[in-house]
C-alpha cells in the first residue's frame, strides 16, 4: 500500500520573518509530526514576488509530490504557479490566490469578509448611521490578493455611510513601518479628523497606534486590523490593551493545509476550497478569546513535554536492549 510510500512537499512562502507565517508553520509542522514519511522543504521569498518566482522555478527542477504556495502577488505569481499545475504537480494555495484558478485547494479565509467585517465594526459603531468624520484606511501590498479583497469588501461596506471624499485610501505593504510611513503624507489636522482607522493587518494597526500616540492628538482615531494573533506582542493583547479598538481575526489554515495536502497525496476526498472562517474580535468578547487561546497554547506546550519525555523513555529502552 502507499501507507508507508514517502512523499515530497514544498511549501513556497511568500514571508516568513513575521508572527502569522511563524504560526502558520508551526501547526504545520505539529500537524506533519503525525507523518514521519513526509519530506517536507521550506522556501522563504522575503516578500519578493521575483523571489518567489525563481525559487518555484528551481523547485520544478527536481520532482516533487506537491506545492504548497502563499503567492506574494497574484498577477506575477499567476503564470508559474499555472505551469506547476499543468505539469500534474497538485497545488494547495494558503491566504493569498494567484489571478487563476490553477490549483487543487484553496486553504484561507474569505477576505472580502475581513474587510466587510471591518467596515461593519466602523457602522455597528455609529448607531446614527452617518459617519460625519472621516476614515482612513490603509492598504496591504496592493497587489496581493488578501488586500485586493479586503478592500473591496470594506468599501462596499461603507458605500452607504460615508462620501467619497470622508473615505481616505493610504497604501501599506503588510510591513508595520509602512503604516506610519503611509500617515505622514497626511497633516495633522486631517488625521485629527479622523473617527477610524482600518490597517489591512495587525503589525500596521499597532505601528499606526504608536505613531498616533507619538502625535499626542486630541482625539485618537479608533483602530482596526486584522489577523487577531494570541500572544504578547499581537493582536489580541492589543485589544486587551487598547492600542486596537478591534481587530478581524483571520486563521492562518496551517493545520488544514497539511490535512489537505495528505489527502491529496493519498486520494482521498478533500475540498476545492476551505473556508477558514473569521469574526470581528473587540472589547465585548476578546477577554473569552484570550482564555481559550491560552488553554490551547497551554496544551501544546504540554504535548511538546510529553514528547520529550517520550523521548527519553525510549532512549533509556534502547539502553536496556543494549545491555
Ligand atoms: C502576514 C500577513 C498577515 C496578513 C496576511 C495577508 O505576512 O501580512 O498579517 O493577514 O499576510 O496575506
Amino acid at each position: 500500500s502507499k501507507k508507508n510510500q514517502s512523499y515530497h512537499i514544498v511549501f513556497s512562502q511568500c514571508v516568513l520573518d513575521d508572527a502569522w507565517r511563524k504560526e502558520m508553520l508551526e501547526e504545520m509542522q505539529r500537524e506533519l509530526s503525525f507523518y514521519p514519511h513526509v519530506d517536507f522543504t521550506l522556501y522563504d521569498a522575503d516578500g519578493s514576488s521575483a523571489k518567489q518566482i525563481q525559487q518555484i522555478e528551481h523547485i520544478l527542477q527536481k520532482p516533487i509530490d506537491l506545492l504548497i504556495v502563499s503567492p506574494n502577488e497574484s498577477e506575477p505569481l499567476a503564470p508559474v504557479v499555472d505551469r506547476t499545475y499543468r505539469q500534474g504537480v497538485p497545488v494547495i494555495v494558503v491566504d493569498r490566490k494567484t489571478s487563476t484558478e490553477h490549483y487543487n485547494s484553496y486553504v484561507g479565509a474569505n477576505n472580502y469578509q475581513v474587510g466587510k467585517l471591518a467596515s461593519l465594526v466602523i457602522t455597528q459603531d455609529n448607531t446614527d448611521n452617518n459617519l460625519r468624520g472621516k476614515v482612513i484606511y490603509i492598504t496591504g501590498l496592493t497587489n496581493s490578493s488578501a488586500s485586493i479583497e479586503r478592500e473591496k469588501g470594506f468599501t462596499d461596506g461603507l458605500k452607504e455611510y460615508i462620501s467619497n471624499d470622508n473615505l481616505i485610501r493610504l497604501v501599506g505593504n503588510w510591513q508595520p513601518e509602512s503604516a506610519p510611513t503611509a500617515l505622514r503624507n497626511l497633516d495633522r489636522h486631517t488625521i485629527e479628523q479622523a473617527d477610524y482607522i482600518f490597517c489591512f493587518n495587525d503589525p500596521m494597526a499597532f505601528a499606526c497606534s504608536q505613531y498616533l500616540d507619538s502625535l499626542q492628538l486630541a482625539n485618537k482615531p479608533r483602530i482596526i486590523g486584522v489577523d487577531g494573533l494570541y500572544g504578547p506582542k499581537n493582536g489580541l493583547n492589543h485589544v486587551i490593551n487598547k492600542s486596537l479598538f478591534a481587530t478581524i481575526h483571520y486563521p492562518t489554515g496551517g493545520k488544514e493545509t497539511i490535512r489537505t495536502a495528505m489527502a491529496i497525496l493519498t486520494k482521498q476526498e478533500y475540498q476545492r476550497n476551505i473556508d477558514l472562517g473569521t469574526m470581528i474580535i473587540d472589547s465585548q468578547n476578546v477577554h473569552l478569546l484570550n482564555d481559550l487561546e491560552k488553554k490551547v497554547s497551554d496544551q501544546y506546550a504540554d504535548i511538546d513535554r510529553q514528547q520529550i519525555i517520550l523521548n527519553k523513555l525510549k532512549g533509556i529502552n534502547k539502553l536496556e536492549s543494549i545491555k
